[in-house]
């Protein structure tokens, strides 16, 4: 698996991602998801891979934190395409344990503390989506941030051992929006309010225009900081 890398970035380097898409829903068939935050560009490759394939599994991970207009979004995204998302939470006693001892708002007060929150509450349940899965299509964009810009079509997701698909990752924020607005494809509200990018509620506040569109999450770390760990290579 992990030796197709480097043969399929070179195929796929001047396709589309619906060719992208295409070939890892076919080729990788049951064992291949779409993880979706309900971003945008998650929301493009839901109306794309819905498209190729009705029944594509699409995941996301509930932390029991996120906004209203996301939750919203989860309903809205099924009636549309007649699909149901499969939500994933967190362990309910990890989340005690954690609560008890550091505080329900435990991630403004150390790095650490926002580390555990986003392990508890994203990536062990990330564990049991990927569960038995060969490839995890996401929304990556090297225009996101300075953690992103190596960001290729096809890596080796070494944490989880398995491949990761980044359709997008050379769409610019117009591409994105060029597509929603074309297609349709329902979007969170919040985009429309300062909301670049969109992640827990507490955890993610608006941008001003021109600022980075990162710069509003986990705004009082660095932004070499600003990944929760699902990307962290
Ligand atoms: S994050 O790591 O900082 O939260 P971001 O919000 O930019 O990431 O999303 C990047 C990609 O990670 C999304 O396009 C999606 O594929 C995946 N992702 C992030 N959050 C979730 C989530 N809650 N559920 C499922 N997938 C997610
Ligand atoms: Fe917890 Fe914030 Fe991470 Fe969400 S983004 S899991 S609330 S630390």
């Amino acid at each position: 698996m992990k030796k197709l890398v480097g043969e399929l970035n070179k195929r796929f380097k001047k396709s589309s991602p619906e060719e992208i898409i295409t070939w890892f829903l076919r080729e990788f068939s049951g064992e291949v998801a779409v993880s979706s935050s309900m971003s945008a560009e998650d929301q493009v490759i839901t109306d794309m891979a819905v498209r190729i394939k009705p029944d594509v599994k699409i995941f996301t991970l509930d932390t029991g934190r996120l906004f209203p207009e996301t939750y919203d979004l989860i309903q809205q995204t099924n009636d549309h395409y007649g699909i149901r998302v499969q939500v994933y939470f967190p362990d309910r006693r990890d989340v005690e344990e954690m609560v008890h001892e550091h505080g329900i708002n435990l991630f403004y007060q150390s790095e650490a503390n926002r580390k555990l929150c986003c392990d508890i509450r994203k990536l062990r349940p990330l564990a049991r989506a990927l569960n038995g899965l060969d490839a995890w299509i996401c929304g990556l964009r090297t225009e996101q941030s300075v953690t992103r810009i190596l960001t290729q079509h096809v890596e080796w997701d070494e944490k989880n051992g398995l491949i990761k698909v980044n359709p997008l990752s050379e769409w610019l924020e117009k591409d994105v929006w060029e597509y929603v607005h074309k297609n349709k494809v329902p979007y969170n509200p919040l985009h429309d309010k300062g909301f670049p990018s969109i992640g827990c509620q507490p955890c993610t506040r608006a941008v001003k225009p021109g600022e980075d569109l990162r710069s509003g999450r986990w705004w009082w770390e660095t932004p070499e900081k600003k990944e929760c760990g699902l990307h962290q290579k």
